[in-house]
C-alpha cells in the first residue's frame, strides 16, 4: 500500500506560500478556462449513490479550500449523470454558506453507471473539457469510486473522497455519514428497548447495510441489542428464539434483536424487495425483519413486532464526527488535486488523512472481522 500525508504536495511540487499557484505547481493540464478567476483551474465535483450525512460539509470545504488556493469549483449534479449530460453548476463560497450542518447532498444524487450508457466515458471526458474542467473530485461508496477508478485509468485526472453509511470501503477507516447513521440507529434501537419491555415483547430492528454489517454491528451493540445479525456471519433462527426464550424464562420479558438487511438465515438468502437490479448490478434488500419476527414469534409464542429503519438513518443533521471528518476530507481532496496526486482517494487512518490509491480503495469490500463477530456474541441476550 502506497501512501502519503495529505496537505503536503507531491515530490518537487511545491505549494506557493499563499496566494494563487504558479503553473510549476500543476501536474495536470490547464483547461481552456485556465485564467478565468485570475489563473487557477476549474475543479468538477459529483456526489453518486445513496445519500449520506456530512456530504454536503464535504462540498463545502471543496469550494472554501479551492477558492483559497485560487481554484474554481463546478459541481455536477445528479451523481455521474452530471458529468453524462452536462448538468452543471459553478460554486462559489457564498453558494455553501449554511451547508455544513444541512443533510442531504446539495449536488443531488443518483446511482447513474457511466459505463453502462452508451459512449458514456467518451462523452464525460468530452464535456468535461468543454467546460475546462482540470480535475475531477469524486465523493461515494464502491459504486461511485469505482467508476472514477475506472475513469482514472482512462487518463481523467481524479481524486476520491470516501462516503457510505455502509463503512464498506476498503483502504480508509472513516467514510462520510457512517457515523451520524450509528448514531440514529443506536438512538433507535434505545427507543425500542422502553416500548418492547412496556409490552412485555419482542422487537426485531432492521438496519440498512447491504454486503457488510459495520452499521447494524455498531448500532447493536451500543443500543444494548439481545441479539446482532449480520451479513458476514449467516444466524440460526433457532438459537436466536432461545435466546428470547430464555430471556422470558429468567423474568426479562423483553428482547430487541439488530439485524442488517444484508443478513441471512443459515441456508437461507438475503430477502429482496423485489428482483430488479441497480446500474451496478445491486438488488434492493428489505424485510428480513418482518421474515424474522414472524419466525420468532412462531417458535417462541412471544409477541414479536418489527421496525425497519431504512432511509431514516440517512436523513437529517450531520454528527460533529461527520461534520469535521467531511470537511477534513473535502479540504485534503482538493490539497491532493492541487499537488496532482491524481488516482488517489483521501483516507483517515489512526485520524490522520492520508492519500490511497484510489484502486485500494474499491478492490475489496471491508467487511467486519472475527473480533468484531465475536464482541457482538459476547453480549448476546445480556441487558
Ligand atoms: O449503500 C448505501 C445504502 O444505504 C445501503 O445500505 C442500502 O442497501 C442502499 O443504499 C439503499 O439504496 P437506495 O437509497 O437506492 O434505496
Amino acid at each position: 500500500m502506497s501512501e502519503s500525508r495529505s496537505g503536503s504536495a507531491g515530490a518537487g511540487l511545491a505549494l506557493p506560500a499563499r496566494g494563487r499557484p504558479g503553473p510549476e505547481s500543476f501536474k495536470w493540464p490547464r483547461p481552456p478556462t485556465a485564467g478565468v478567476g485570475g489563473g487557477g483551474v476549474r475543479i468538477g465535483v459529483l456526489t453518486g449513490g445513496g445519500d449520506a450525512p456530512g456530504l454536503n460539509a464535504a462540498i463545502r470545504a471543496i469550494v472554501l479550500r479551492a477558492s483559497s488556493l485560487g481554484h474554481e469549483v463546478l459541481g455536477y449534479e445528479e451523481g455521474w449523470k452530471g458529468p453524462l449530460e452536462g448538468l452543471s453548476r459553478p460554486l462559489a463560497p457564498a453558494d455553501v454558506e449554511g451547508a455544513l450542518d444541512e443533510g442531504g447532498t446539495l449536488l443531488l444524487t443518483s446511482r447513474t453507471n457511466p459505463f453502462k450508457v452508451e459512449s458514456g466515458p467518451a462523452r464525460i471526458a468530452a464535456n468535461l473539457a468543454a467546460a475546462g474542467v482540470g480535475a475531477l473530485i469524486g465523493i461515494g461508496g464502491e459504486d461511485t469510486l469505482g467508476v472514477l477508478a475506472k475513469l482514472s485509468d482512462l487518463g481523467t485526472p481524479t481524486v476520491g473522497v470516501p462516503k457510505t453509511v455502509d463503512a464498506d470501503l476498503s483502504a480508509t477507516e472513516y467514510t462520510i455519514g457512517f457515523n451520524t447513521a450509528v448514531t440514529v440507529a443506536t438512538e433507535s434501537i434505545d427507543r425500542l428497548h422502553t416500548t418492547a419491555r412496556s409490552h412485555q415483547r419482542a422487537i426485531v430492528c432492521e438496519v440498512m447495510g447491504r454486503h457488510a454489517g459495520w452499521m447494524t454491528w455498531a448500532s447493536g451493540i451500543a443500543g444494548g441489542a439481545h441479539a446482532v445479525l449480520v451479513p458476514e456471519e449467516p444466524f440460526d433462527v433457532d438459537e436466536v428464539a432461545a435466546m428470547v426464550k430464555r430471556r422470558f424464562a429468567a423474568g426479562k420479558r423483553w428482547a430487541v434483536i439488530a439485524v442488517a438487511e444484508g443478513a441471512a438465515p443459515q441456508g437461507g438468502a438475503e430477502v429482496l424487495q423485489h428482483g430488479a437490479k441497480d446500474a451496478f448490478g445491486h438488488v434492493a434488500l428489505g424485510g428480513v425483519g418482518a421474515w424474522l419476527a414472524a419466525e420468532l414469534e412462531k417458535r417462541t409464542g412471544v409477541t414479536t413486532r418489527h421496525v425497519v429503519l431504512g432511509h431514516v438513518v440517512r436523513g437529517g443533521l450531520p454528527t460533529a464526527v461527520d461534520r469535521l471528518n467531511a470537511t477534513r476530507l473535502g479540504a485534503a481532496a482538493v490539497d491532493a488535486a492541487h499537488a496532482g496526486a491524481f488516482g488517489t482517494m483521501v483516507a483517515l487512518r489512526c485520524d490522520e488523512v492520508v492519500r490511497v490509491p484510489l484502486q485500494e480503495a474499491v478492490g475489496k469490500l471491508r467487511t467486519l472481522d472475527k473480533p468484531r463477530l465475536e464482541l457482538a456474541r459476547m453480549v448476546e441476550g445480556l441487558d
